[in-house]
């Protein structure tokens, strides 16, 4: 296992490019199961959930190429297989994906149930609500949803639930639906860009969906899908974990290949907090640079996590991260997943100010944090302790950083080339940074048995006094 080891204190500088979105390339990935015929993805970022996936859909007789330039092509050579297994599924969320173009595309789906996660509850009540409603026939057994439907009907759907719509649900259901005999509209669709951006690969391969963005879907139900070329629009989780880094370093960093239209709720509170945020249309106007820099300190701010246009759930740890150093008290809350809260207990080892009450954190913002080992739980929580690190003055040690990797494309080497100083190594005694020792602190040896094991590895010059 790696772990991060970043030197904080340094600001930012420089241009660093933003990659394809994870959360449109895997329900993309998994659409590619109903096509008749080969698709290629470009901009599908290099990815722990991609590659996961990738296998996943192999075992249900995909072919998943990394084409010379980039593409990823996928193509279905073997459609007599139904099983997608825990063991591929329980790594990964979106790996339920797959449920609703293989039921639609085979007649037959059995899909380990995804299992929890330490970001709250993630149950797919409202997925198997809109594929019953399809007409599927669906029973747990085993841990698995098996559901079958020889054809499914369109139907008229509700995917309202207690904390507004679903993403992977809305994708299940549609990706459903473009093969079902009839109309279909969904009421409370969720409008995220990465549902849009399935909707729209879904038309290229032929599919006939109205509304996408809005929360009203109308899918006209078509024989067959044909495979289609598609470009995944830029990760704007990514993009604002950028900005938010370079926010909370300082100093001046051009975030390119952003889609502003798809961040303005993330653009206009890091405005609210003192954050300068210069949008140019460098590339188009779907894809601009944003260039961040902090003229002098930040102020707090109240941060509300909602479903898209709001600000995204899977931003609001770095937000909780960069309101840490803000002059004031800050209120987090998460309406999306209210539990969402295990990195609050980790900011606070450096030196952050953090209390929960209820469903939300109240953030006093201090003038100066200190590096800390500190363990990662998710992966936007890691993301978050790399930024509230950034910040925090000395070593910090981040572990468990396979959440990180699921996710983000070589965050560590992109915020390097900004000059961030992050090392990745073997999470092993031996690296851990003698600076992080207890003795430095309180400047006496710790006993045997408090000792931490790896400090018993630190050479004894370095454990001594400074
Ligand atoms: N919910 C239900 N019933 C359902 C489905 C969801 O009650 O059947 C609830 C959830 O418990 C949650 C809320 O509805 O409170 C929203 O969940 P949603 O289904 O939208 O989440 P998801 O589709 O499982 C995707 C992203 C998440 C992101 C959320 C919210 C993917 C692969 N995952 O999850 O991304 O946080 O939408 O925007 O697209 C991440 O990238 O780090 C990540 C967790």
């Amino acid at each position: 296992m790696d772990m991060l080891v970043v030197r904080g204190g340094t600001p930012l500088e420089g241009r660093v490019v933003v990659g394809g979105a994870k959360n449109s390339a895997l329900p993309i990935m998994a659409a590619a199961l109903a096509a008749d015929g080969p698709s290629v993805l470009y901009d599908v970022p290099d990815l722990v959930d991609v590659s996961t996936l990738s296998q996943l859909l192999e075992t249900l007789g995909v072919n998943v190429r990394r084409q010379q330039g980039g593409g990823l092509r996928l193509e279905v050579v073997d459609d007599e297989r139904f099983v997608a297994d825990y063991e591929l599924v329980r790594r990964m969320r979106a790996g339920v994906c797959v449920l609703g173009p293989m039921l639609a595309r085979r007649g037959k789906a059995c899909v380990s149930l995804p299992g929890g996660c330490n970001i709250g509850d993630r149950p797919i009540d409202l997925h198997l609500k809109g594929l019953r409603a399809l007409g599927a026939d669906i029973r747990i057994e085993r841990g698995y949803v098996i559901a079958e439907a020889d054809q499914l009907r369109g139907a008229d759907i509700y995917l309202g639930g207690p904390f507004g719509s679903t993403v992977t649900g809305t994708a299940n259901v549609m990706s459903a639906a473009v093969l079902a005999d009839g109309v279909t509209t969904i009421e409370a669709a969720a409008c995220e860009p990465e549902v849009v951006d399935l909707g729209n690969f879904l038309n290229k391969m032929g599919a006939r969906i109205t509304g996408l963005g809005t929360p009203f879907l109308q899918i006209e139900g078509v024989e067959r899908l044909t495979g289609a070329e598609h470009t995944v629009i830029p990760d704007r989780i990514e993009a604002a974990t950028l900005m938010i880094a370079a926010a909370a370093a300082g100093g001046r960093v051009e975030v390119e290949n952003v889609c502003p239209t798809h961040m303005t709720a993330v653009i206009e509170k890091l405005r609210e907090v003192g954050v300068n945020c210069e949008v140019s249309a460098a590339i188009s106007p779907k894809h601009s640079t944003i260039e961040i820099s902090v003229p002098s300190s930040l102020r707090p701010a109240d941060v509300i996590a909602l479903p898209y246009p709001g600000i995204p759930t899977d931003v609001q740890a770095q937000l909780t991260a960069l309101l840490c150093g803000a002059e004031g008290i800050s209120v987090v809350t998460d309406k999306v997943f209210p539990d969402r809260f295990m990195h609050a207990a980790e900011l606070v080892r450096m030196g952050a100010r953090i209390r929960r009450e209820g469903y939300s954190a109240i953030v006093s913002g201090v003038s100066q944090r200190s590096g800390a080992c500190v363990m990662a739980s998710d992966l936007r929580a890691s993301a978050a302790l790399v930024i509230s690190a950034l910040a925090a003055q000395g070593e910090s040690v981040i572990r468990r950083i396979y959440h990180l990797d699921r996710g983000y494309d070589r965050l560590e080497a992109k915020l390097n080339s900004l000059g961030a100083n992050i090392r990745r190594v073997k999470d092993e005694p031996a690296n851990m940074p003698a600076s992080l020792a207890p003795a430095i602190i309180d400047g006496t040896r710790p006993n045997a048995v408090s000792a931490p094991h790896w400090l018993a590895k630190t050479p004894a010059r370095q454990t001594r006094t400074i």
